[in-house]
């Protein structure tokens, strides 16, 4: 494995589990692996759970992690091939990507999307940029069109919780919110769970449809309680319109999941990647209840960043 960017294999994908899984069991099992080794963690937008996670992942490898928040402390960065600098970007991404190829062994990018340029956004034209230039292995942080460090992390907390030769039926179920969010982290779920083999529903108000490249193989159920009867994992995340695309079309509050959506589901366990607006996305009895998940998927985001960085290493 070069580069981390997306889902390749349900055998890629099972190994990274696996590892992680062990490195769970003991974090610094490979604590030689990356001794002299250094990754750049280059975030162009804000994060909790992704910037610590994958520096705890790297120091269990015995390896340096470096954390730039290119947003707010690095110069502004031109993208454009051929820009003529005259106005507010002082560095071309050609330039900086390159430099950070030779101070890195790894370089590990976080970059959204506008949600206003869809096609820049689609072909993940900035986390783009940065893998041509920079020359050496790249990790996805989140880029605009996928999440998948919190895919596999998502993916290792729904085999910790798997029952015994129980089928799980998985559920994609929107919720609302007050801003125009990504479709990074519902893509890259979608993507992981069909390709890890699991049973995928999607619920959303009609207009959230996502890329179908990321849904093909999903049942897509609108009416929402149909979709959770008989749920085992129901994951929580709130996305714009990609049709209509990055705009907000519903924030009805009857699509915020509490107790009495799971009266046909008894047991199923609630997730979500965090952050979460709390009583608009997803309701305090249900996050604080026992069919969270959301602090052991948070948790896992150390191992799935250290199965990752340790395959890359090789
Ligand atoms: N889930 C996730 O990526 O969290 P952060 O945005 O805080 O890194």
């Amino acid at each position: 494995m070069k580069h981390f960017t997306q889902f390749e294999s349900k055998e890629l994908g099972q190994e990274l589990i696996d590892l992680a899984l062990s490195y769970k069991a003991n974090p610094r099992l490979d604590l030689a692996k990356g001794q002299g080794k250094r990754v750049g963690c280059i975030f162009l937008n804000p994060s909790l759970r992704t910037r610590v996670s994958t520096q705890i992942a790297a120091q269990n490898l015995g390896m340096e992690a470096i954390v730039l928040n290119m947003d707010k402390e690095g110069w502004a960065l031109e993208m454009k091939e051929g820009a003529v600098m005259n106005k507010g970007t002082v560095e071309h991404i050609k330039d900086a990507a390159g430099v950070l190829g030779t101070y890195f062994d790894i370089l590990a990018i976080r970059a959204f999307p506008s949600l206003t340029h869809k096609e820049e956004d689609v072909t993940d034209f900035i986390f783009g940029q940065f893998v041509k230039y920079s020359g050496i292995p790249v990790v996805s942080l989140e880029s605009a069109t996928r999440h998948p460090l919190q895919s596999l992390a998502d993916q290792i907390t729904i085999q910790e919780h798997l029952e015994a030769k129980k089928k799980p039926k998985v559920v994609l179920a929107w919720g609302p919110h007050i801003k125009a969010i990504p479709h990074a982290v519902a893509n890259s779920f979608a993507e992981w769970t069909l390709g890890m083999g699991h049973e995928l529903t999607i619920t959303h108000p009609a207009g959230y449809e996502l890329d179908e490249q990321f849904t093909k193989g999903a049942t897509i159920e609108y009416n929402q309680a149909e979709a959770l009867r008989d749920a085992d994992f129901v994951y929580v995340k709130n996305w714009s319109g990609f049709n209509d695309y990055g705009k907000i079309i519903s924030t009805d509050p009857s699509w915020m999941l509490t107790e009495k959506h799971f009266k046909h589901a008894k047991s199923a366990k609630v997730m979500h990647c965090l952050p979460v607006r709390r009583n608009l996305e997803l309701s305090d009895e249900i996050l604080d209840g026992a069919r969270s998940l959301v602090q052991k998927q948070a948790e896992n985001r150390i191992y799935a960043a250290q199965a990752v960085i340790s395959t890359i290493l090789g």
